[in-house]
């Protein structure tokens, strides 16, 4: 039976590498890189390219991109874009390349680049993630970015969502994977009160960016599968199938 496994921070990713090169992983940063990744294409960004450093998404600029850059929670000084879901309007992003980075999510996906396929996960694509995942043939790595290599409740969360949504079919596999199901299962009737007590939305409060936690919580607002390779990242053309 497939298999899935859960990797809490990016500080124990080491321990799951073994084999990834046949493995799914799919990269969770709730609030909010993936979300944000999610909304942009489904507001119609052509691409996006994850970059390590503001430095290295500002050169993109040349090259017409639209130059996105968050530390800390925060736009970075001289970005036109920060990583709030709430600036990636149709208006802004139809039809543009992005070069986007920030604290943990595009690192994430940077550290995931040896496995054999990379899909950004939020609560937004949920079940079309699912899908595409039921279809495959391999393992699953659910690689949650955390906060600076912690732990965090809400990517942990979500993977205890997905996990369930994947259970019929796969094998949860580790504690790490039992943990975040067990949590899911607590919190799932309330998961904007659950997550009141998280240090990124106590974070969101003093940034006064609270509104994002309601997008970053929206289930199934699109179809669409972003999917990270060779740096860049574009949509899976699967949609016809869903
Ligand atoms: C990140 O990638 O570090 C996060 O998405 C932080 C944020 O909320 O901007």
């Amino acid at each position: 039976m497939r298999k899935i496994e859960t990797v809490l921070s990016p500080a124990l990713f080491h321990l799951y590498e073994d084999g990834i090169e046949n493995k799914i992983v799919v990269v969770i940063d709730i609030l909010r890189a993936t979300t944000t990744m999610c909304v942009a294409f489904e507001n119609g960004a052509e691409s996006i390219v994850a970059c390590a450093t503001p430095e290295e998404a500002s050169n993109f600029r040349n090259k017409g991109y639209l130059a996105a850059a968050e530390r800390h929670g925060e736009t970075v000084e001289g970005f036109e874009l920060g990583n709030s879901p709430q600036e990636y309007t149709r208006e802004k992003i139809a039809g543009r390349k992005i070069a986007f980075t920030t604290t943990n999510g595009t690192r994430a996906l940077q550290m995931s680049s040896a496995a054999k396929q990379i899909l950004v996960g939020s609560f937004l694509n949920i079940s079309a993630l699912a899908k595409q995942i039921s279809k495959s043939d391999s393992d699953v790595v659910l690689f949650c970015a955390g906060w600076k290599d912690k732990f965090n409740l809400e990517d942990t969360l979500f993977a205890g969502a997905l996990a369930e949504k994947l259970s019929g079919g796969l094998e949860i596999t580790g504690d790490a994977s039992q943990a975040a199901l067990d949590l899911y299962r607590l919190a799932c009737g309330d998961l904007q009160g659950y997550l009141q007590k998280a240090s990124h939305v106590q974070r969101f409060k003093s940034l006064h960016t609270e509104s994002d936690l309601d997008i970053c919580l929206q289930m199934d607002a699109t179809k669409k599968i972003p999917y990270y390779s060779n740096g860049l990242i574009n949509l899976l053309r699967y949609e016809s199938a869903h």
